[in-house]
């Protein structure tokens, strides 16, 4: 398998879907990266999926370098993309190429995710100058949950639609290369998709969108219920891993485990 780039992501729109997953660990990154996704995430979700955290606000850039470097080593083909967590941009340009810069320079991303609103749109421009990849992501952005109340649907309305629409070309004009839509209706995540050259990564946006992104806990059964509509599990893991851990304290209790095929003469 060849090396995912940016342009091979870009010209993968209208020819072939693109699956993106997140990963936070080296191991988790190889297992992901042999079945053959194109871009792994090191999510902000982090936050809520490995750290035990009920948002993502509170997770640090510090803290983002450290998972991009270890999922950094887990893989070998997909394209390696790094969130940039609350308040890494949204202070200013100047912090947010600082930023993004570490994720390159220390962590070994290939690209950052911004999620981003109008008032962002220069700073995708200003970390684009310093040769950096941009993908934005627009919709439900999780990290302004108490300006949005909540976790909800996004551009439902027809004025709320033509918003996002709006924010997504000019997404676009300023170098993105590709846009995660996130909870939106599939109708508007179609419009969107067709009306911008960039490819769309949806999760909850439907269909039709250029690809599509799913946190791997999620997917592989290893979150706890109750998950997101927009989730589909393809796997347990959870559960067979309580099932393990429950056979393992079983036999140790029993003295089963060790027996001699496991100990050293
Ligand atoms: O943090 C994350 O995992 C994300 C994806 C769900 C798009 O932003």
């Amino acid at each position: 398998m060849k090396k995912i780039t940016v342009p091979i992501i870009s010209s993968m729109k209208d020819k072939e879907k693109i699956v993106m997953i997140t990963a936070y660990d080296a191991p988790t990154a190889r297992i992901v990266d042999e079945a053959g996704v194109d871009i792994v995430l090191v999510g902000d979700s982090v936050g809520n999926v490995i750290q035990g955290l009920s948002n993502t606000l509170p997770v640090t850039v510090d803290e983002m370098i450290y998972h991009t470097r270890i999922v950094s080593r887990g893989i070998q083909n997909a394209h390696l993309c790094a969130d940039m967590p609350f308040m890494s941009f949204q202070s200013s340009k100047e912090d947010a190429v600082k930023n993004a810069g570490r994720f390159v320079k220390e962590a070994g991303a290939e690209s950052v995710k911004l999620e981003v609103t109008n008032d962002y749109i220069d700073t995708i421009r200003e970390i684009r100058k310093a040769g950096i990849p941009v993908m934005g992501h627009i919709g439900l952005r999780p990290q302004s949950f108490h300006d949005m109340g909540g976790y909800k649907l996004q551009g439902r309305g027809k004025g709320e639609g033509a918003e996002l629409l709006a924010l997504a070309k000019k997404i676009e004009d300023a170098g993105a290369f590709s846009l995660v839509l996130e909870s939106i209706p599939q109708k508007l995540a179609k419009k969107i998709t067709r009306s911008i050259k960039i490819p769309t990564i949806g999760i909850g946006a439907g269909p039709d969108c250029d690809g599509q992104v799913l946190v791997i806990n999620d997917l592989v059964g290893l979150s706890e219920e109750p998950l997101p509509k927009f989730v589909k599990k393809y796997a347990e893991v959870r559960e067979t891993m309580k099932e393990a851990t429950k056979d393992y304290v079983d036999e140790v209790k029993k003295g089963v485990f060790p027996s001699s095929e496991h100990s050293y003469d």
